[in-house]
């Protein structure tokens, strides 16, 4: 098989649409990542998902909705048969009606008490289910051709570097899937914010993304638990997808302790450096480069993930950057450390640790 790349006009939405219903699987463009769409309540299609990325079962997906036409928010998650909502406290009603109401469509999943109609391949086993409601037009218009609600992890082979572009996921799963539809780079770059609304009423955030711990605060008023340390096992039920290694390019990639420009000599790397470097810099790459050549005595390819250090631009290409030095003749890479743990750079920071374990 050979994926068809094509953008997403009328037929091509109709086309995506056919396939879906036939319990086949897509590519699809968000704002965030591409996803490997499949109909979400398709026992056939999960399990398509699950084989086509190489995903282990216990790593539960993402269900994509579109927008409500005329009803609110909980109508519309119980009209879909997603939620359970005698299981939401009052307290996490609350809570949904107002993030829902701030951040979708948008980069945030709320992880919601499950109705029992979802398929537990889809959670896991799981008593509760991950919800989004992406904003990227082209999803929006294949789940409203569908009409169904749509399961799409990030379509990449599993614990590697998630696709950007309809060229990436093509590069990934081209020969595994009929179609891929092309909305354009992503325009976040990284996956969505993944929230849970715990039984207690409570916000625990499971994954950073562009919709920062900082801000879930400000809407809600509520504090906002944070699992902190990545899974490090290869199981990792009580929280899916913190394993500690994710995103990895083919080639080792270590992160620095600095920039390069505060790096001494001798404090880059303890092993024997191959002819030629890559390294990820958060600022002028040429700049970068010759510090680094001068540090190491080696060739050094490097790419500047935003050359005016702007956050939301570096979290937009890095995916893309990694993969690009990933294929690069550089042996061994090298990134800079995100030097703000605030709002997306905790997200940024996450992705390069995982990357790098
Ligand atoms: O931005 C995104 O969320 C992208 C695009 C395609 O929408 N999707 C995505 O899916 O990143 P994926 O499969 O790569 O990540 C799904 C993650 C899981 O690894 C896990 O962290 C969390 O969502 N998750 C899903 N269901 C969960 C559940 N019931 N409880 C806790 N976490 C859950
Ligand atoms: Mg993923």
């Amino acid at each position: 098989m050979t994926a068809e790349i094509l953008k997403p006009t009328q037929s091509a939405l109709e086309k995506a649409a056919g396939i879906l219903r036939q319990s086949g699987v897509v590519g699809m463009p968000t704002e965030t990542v591409y996803g490997l769409a499949g109909f979400a309540f398709s026992e056939e299609a999960l399990t398509k998902i699950f084989k086509t990325k190489a995903r282990p079962a216990f790593d539960p997906l993402i269900v994509h909705i579109a927008p409500p036409e005329n009803s609110d928010i909980l109508d519309w998650l119980s009209r879909l048969e997603l939620i359970d909502g005698e299981k939401l406290p009052p307290q996490s009603r609350r809570h949904l009606l107002t993030l829902a109401g701030h951040f979708w469509p948008g980069p945030l999943t709320l992880v919601l008490p499950k109705n029992k109609k979802v398929p537990d391949l889809a959670t896991s086993g799981l008593p509760t289910v991950a919800i989004r409601m992406p904003s990227h037009p082209a999803a929006q218009a294949l789940l409203k051709c569908c009409g169904q609600p749509l399961a799409a992890p990030s379509a990449n082979r599993f614990g590697k570097i998630s696709p950007t572009t309809a060229q990436h996921v093509f590069d990934e799963l081209g020969d595994q899937i009929p179609l891929i539809l092309d909305g354009d780079s992503s325009e976040i770059g990284l996956e969505s914010t993944v929230v849970a609304l715990t039984a207690d009423g409570g916000l625990t955030l499971l994954r950073p993304g562009r919709i920062s711990a900082a801000e879930l605060k400000e809407k809600t008023g509520c504090d906002i638990r944070v699992i902190a340390k990545a899974a490090g096992g290869s199981t990792a039920q009580s929280a899916p997808g913190m394993l500690a290694s994710h995103y990895a390019p083919n080639k080792k990639l270590m992160l620095l302790k600095a920039p390069v420009c505060d790096l001494k000599e001798g404090a880059v790397y303890d092993g024997a450096l191959p002819e030629t470097l890559g390294l990820l810099t958060f600022g002028p790459a040429d700049k970068a480069r010759k510090r680094f050549e001068e540090l190491t005595g080696k060739e050094v390819f490097c790419e500047s993930l935003s050359e005016s250090g702007c956050l939301d631009e570096a979290a937009k290409n890095l995916f893309s950057t990694l993969r690009r030095l990933d294929q690069s003749k550089a042996g061994l890479l090298f990134t800079e450390p995100c030097l703000s743990e605030e709002g997306i750079g905790h997200a940024i920071a996450d992705r390069l640790r995982r990357a790098s374990f």
